[in-house]
């Protein structure tokens, strides 16, 4: 590389760049902002949501019974019929659908019900056509909705706001169960909506059910998401949740550690951020998440290349050879894939070739050997960050349930879920090693394990479900 193009990498990393201090002052930060936000009875922006579930306790393995499952994470809406076994295990039939980018954004809000009823209707008359699942003719759905809401009931809970793309303004502040329960009940479709649950909540629920303690050895204490988002959900006691009442000895909090810091007192920000952030439509808040999850890696380049380019550091020729312009997928924002960062990293071909094919065929980006070279190293530098970044929360929750374990040797494992984490190369690696820089068990016999937990939002939701009783 030549020794200007060098130098402005060596920034772009710099830009990029998290170390111990960061991470330990980031970790004491998160617990203090946990703290407020179990306290705090309003959302402020500086505070993070916390919010309490209603979800009392968490499986041993031994439920049993047949749910159904709706699941809205992101683009897709997921339908699902489980049956738990009552022995760590379950089947699971489901069938996915796309959601219409017209039903994401605008003022018809009800419209997006409508559809996710039309296709619980659909599931069922393909899945479930005698309703062989159900109790007294009914069947009863959890609902994964993993958006913030301000729960009021395992049953209630309404939208605090939308993010991962999604904007209608009708729906923020209103019940969603009730949303949901109207437009089956116009279709006479027989299924009461007895929970509603976020993804996190369920991958815990899954994660626990899951896991035979006698053979793993370890008690599962965080369910999490690393996927077009990220967030984590853990067990708290009741005596911490001071902004509510709470039966009983506990509940699991959806934390929304998307939200973690928005007023950016701790977390790492450069130009880079500050323009991904001013593109989205929750700006000024989730900023944990726009340094994280899959939704922004991709964007985060895609800024940070345009940047270069406009400050004349990269594609020079190729913008003369086009009159001064970018190929329009640099120019505009959200067009490149965090896929696309995936394949970057796995390249180990002569000449980095591969990456000039992806380029070439994702982003119509002619480039040379050493422009090739220089986008590698800040993709690097933006997924290290974003790896280093993710054991914040997962040290902390550690940390403040530790004690709850001191008389006994388990471990601690945390399940998760989600594109980034099941499959990013190397993003495991950078949670472990923020984890041992951070070290929040120093001194104690205890490891900790990431372990991946397929289809919380699906069958978490059907265990949600099966704690409701008849
Ligand atoms: C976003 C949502 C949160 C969800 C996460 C992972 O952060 O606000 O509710 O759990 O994405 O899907």
């Amino acid at each position: 590389m030549n020794s200007q193009l060098q130098a402005c990498i060596d920034q772009v990393e710099k830009d990029y760049a998290v170390d111990k201090k960061l991470l330990c002052d980031a970790f004491d930060a998160f617990i203090k902002l946990m703290d407020e936000g179990l306290t705090s009875k309003e959302q402020k922006r500086e505070c993070m949501p916390m919010i309490p579930t209603f979800v009392s306790r968490i499986p041993t393995g031994k439920e049993n019974g047949l749910y159904l499952a709706g699941d809205l994470g992101g683009t897709n809406f997921r339908v699902c019929s489980v049956r738990l076994n009552g022995d760590h295990t379950f089947s699971l039939t489901q069938s996915k659908s796309r959601i219409p980018s017209e039903l994401m954004k605008g003022n018809q809000g009800l419209e997006l019900f409508r559809y996710l009823a039309k296709k619980v209707g659909a599931f069922l008359k393909e899945h479930h056509a005698d309703y062989s699942c159900a109790t007294d003719g009914r069947l009863k759905l959890g609902f994964t909705f993993s958006f913030p809401v301000n729960q009021q009931a395992l049953d209630k809970g309404t939208l605090i706001r939308w993010t991962k793309g999604f904007d209608l303004p009708n729906v923020v502040g209103k019940d969603i169960v009730e949303l949901f329960q109207l437009q089956l009940d116009e279709l006479d479709a027989p299924v009461d909506v007895v929970a509603l649950a976020n993804d996190t909540v369920g991958t815990l629920l899954l994660r626990a059910y899951s896991n035979d303690i006698s053979k793993s050895n370890a008690h599962t204490v965080i369910g999490c998401i690393f996927g077009t988002g990220t967030n984590g959900a853990y067990f708290e006691l009741a005596d911490k949740i001071k902004k509510i009442d709470v039966p009983g000895n506990g509940m699991v909090i959806n934390t929304e550690w998307g939200s973690f810091d928005n007023t950016l007192q701790v977390l790492p920000s450069n130009r880079f951020d500050t323009i991904v952030d001013s593109e989205t439509a929750n700006k000024g808040y989730h900023r944990f998440e726009k340094r994280i999850s899959g939704m922004f890696l991709g964007e985060l380049l895609r800024v940070t290349l345009k940047c270069l380019a406009d400050d004349g550091q990269l594609f020079a020729k190729l913008k003369e050879k086009r009159g001064g312009s970018l190929p329009h997928r640099l120019e505009e924002p959200w067009q490149l894939d965090s896929q696309v960062l995936l394949y970057l990293e796995i390249d180990d071909s002569t000449e980095l070739r591969m990456s000039g094919l992806i380029l070439e065929n994702e982003l119509r980006l002619t480039t040379t050997f050493e422009e090739r070279l220089a986008i590698r190293a800040i993709t690097r530098a933006i997924s290290k960050r974003a790896g280093l970044l993710s054991s914040i929360p997962i040290a902390a929750i550690v940390s403040r349930v530790k004690d709850r374990y001191k008389d006994d040797d388990r471990d601690f494992e945390v399940g998760c879920d989600g594109l980034v984490v099941e499959f990013y190369p190397g993003f495991q690696d950078r949670v472990y090693e923020g984890l041992g820089m951070i070290d929040a068990l120093k001194g104690l016999n205890k490891k900790v394990y990431l372990r991946i937990a397929k289809d919380g939002s699906g069958v978490g939701a059907a265990l949600c479900a099966s704690t409701v009783d008849n």
